[in-house]
């Protein structure tokens, strides 16, 4: 691409991983803008950051949303053009044995505040979604709408642990309780699933006896800052490609996925 790209942004805290890409699309390593920045909550610290900076903010208030669906007032705000069937035919982030209640609930909540998310993006046009610390996961009611393109993902999400492992909410904890060895960050296209998407790049570190959750965290955060800005700029350079692959399994069955492809740079002469 020759022009920058637009990058839309949600978070929920401090938002420095949303600071490292801001700071490196000024730097120029990333040939790209941040055009929005919204959060699930307004206490998010990332807002302050990025308002002195003349970037449009919003919040979409997901906790008080969730409260006022439970008080039954809830049904009247779902929106015109919410499908619950098919939601929950794509959904993946609860398994078919959940709690029927449970999972409908947690999708007609999240749609009532996703469509709000909607409507507060739409006079802001962007190519690629960001989640840098955004701690709601999405329904298939909101990734259908902005992976309008078909085989063309634009939502990215980083996760502070290798994934496949530890997905959720507390990454550094379970890999730091598991007593793994090494640990690290996963940048990964969001899918329907919790922390499952194709996975774009990932960085390691080293466990040692001495460390602690806390050092833990230091050597995931500092990883996370250089990992995140080069996985936008591989979307910017146009170089990820998703790719859907077969193989076959000793048991005679097949495993198919989707994959991310990275590109090599157009040779410079
Ligand atoms: C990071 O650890 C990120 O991996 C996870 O949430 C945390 C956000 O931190 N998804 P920040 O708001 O970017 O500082």
């Amino acid at each position: 691409m020759d022009r920058k790209i637009r990058i839309g942004a949600l978070i929920s805290g401090g938002g420095s991983n949303l600071q490292a890409i801001m700071d490196a699309c000024e730097e120029g390593m990333i040939s790209g803008e941040i055009v929005f920045v919204g959060a699930d909550n307004p206490a998010a610290g990332g807002l302050e950051k990025v308002r002195s900076r003349g970037i449009p903010t919003f919040v979409v208030d997901y906790g008080s949303i969730i409260k006022q669906f439970k008080k039954g007032q809830g049904k009247a705000v779902l929106p015109e053009d919410f499908d619950l069937d098919d939601v929950l035919a794509k959904q993946s982030l609860f398994a078919a044995d959940s709690d029927p209640e449970k999972v409908r609930n947690f999708m007609m909540t999240r749609a009532v505040a996703e469509a709000k998310l909607l409507e507060a993006m739409e006079p802001h046009p962007f190519d690629l979604l960001v989640l840098a610390g955004f701690m709601r996961n999405l329904t298939p009611y909101f990734i259908d709408r902005i992976n309008t393109v078909p085989g063309s993902l634009r939502i990215m999400n980083i996760h502070p642990a290798l994934l496949p492992a530890f997905p959720g909410i507390d990454g550094y904890g379970d890999t730091f309780r598991y007593g793994c060895k090494i640990g690290g960050c996963t940048v990964h296209f969001v899918d329907y699933g919790e922390d499952s998407g194709p996975i774009i790049g990932q960085k390691a570190y080293e466990i040692t006896a001495d460390d602690t959750i806390e050092t833990i965290r230091a050597k995931g955060f500092k990883l996370e800052w250089s990992l995140y800005p080069d996985c936008v700029r591989l979307f910017a350079e146009g170089r990820l490609q998703t790719v859907r692959m077969t193989y076959p399994l000793k048991s005679g069955k097949t495993y198919e996925g989707t994959v991310v492809k990275i590109t090599p740079p157009p040779e410079t002469f």
